[in-house]
């Protein structure tokens, strides 16, 4: 599937080595630690894809041979923020790439009463503003909690641009939902699923991310 219609998202390379990674984490039969495994090195990917977006300026550096080196500084200062509790598992990834990073969290579930999704807590840096966000989720599925916890974000005084939506995968739907919503973020993404079935998983999916990470 391609990403030709949106603006702002960033699909990775589908390389045989990066369609084998999905491989593995798709297979109704891989272990638990194979899972973590694999999916930690496609979460590092997309950090690191990420990172490639952060503006830079320029800067002149001299090597051990006395020559010249024209290389570049990172600019701005960046956070994570996880959307509890599939998010957590990218945290390790954030941090292996961006040492120190704060990291702040987000717990929406679905409220018994309404169905909906319900905002139950959220620990921002108290400078999120000045940040460019890392938003964690594994999934985008139907797009409402990634939605409800970008809303978060931006009353927060985030600008939509600063925010970076990195996700193992989308569905159709999902992407769609919150792309209108905000076409400013960069989504950052490894697969595009073609929809989701009637429980809200997505197909072909690979089932509860936070289930076959955390639980045994
Ligand atoms: N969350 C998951 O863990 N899996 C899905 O397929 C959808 C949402």
């Amino acid at each position: 599937m391609s990403t030709e219609p949106y603006k702002n998202v960033s699909l990775l390379p589908q390389t045989n080595q990066l369609v084998g990674l999905y491989s593995i984490i798709r297979d109704k039969d891989t272990a638990r630690p194979d899972f973590i495994f694999y999916s930690d090195r496609i979460i590092r990917l997309l950090v690191e894809e990420g990172l490639n977006h952060l503006p830079v300026q320029k800067r002149d550096v001299m090597t051990h041979t006395g020559e010249n080196f024209p290389g570049v500084d990172f600019l701005g200062k960046i956070c994570g923020v996880s959307i509890v509790r599939a998010g957590e598992s990218m945290e390790q990834g954030l941090r292996d790439c961006c040492r120190s990073v704060r990291i702040g969290k987000i717990l929406i579930q679905r409220d018994e009463e309404t169905a909906l999704p319900k905002l139950f807590y959220e620990k921002l840096p108290e400078d999120i503003s000045d940040r460019y966000v890392f938003l964690l989720d594994p999934m985008l599925a139907t797009g409402g909690s990634a939605i409800m916890a970008t809303d978060v974000l931006i009353k927060r005084g985030v600008k939509p641009d600063r925010i970076f939506f990195l996700n193992l995968i989308c569905s159709k739907e999902g992407i769609d939902k919150y792309h209108a919503a905000f076409p400013d973020v960069r989504i950052v993404t490894g697969a595009l699923d073609k929809g989701l079935n009637e429980q809200k998983y997505l197909v072909p999916g690979l089932g509860d991310f936070g289930d076959r990470y955390y639980c045994i």
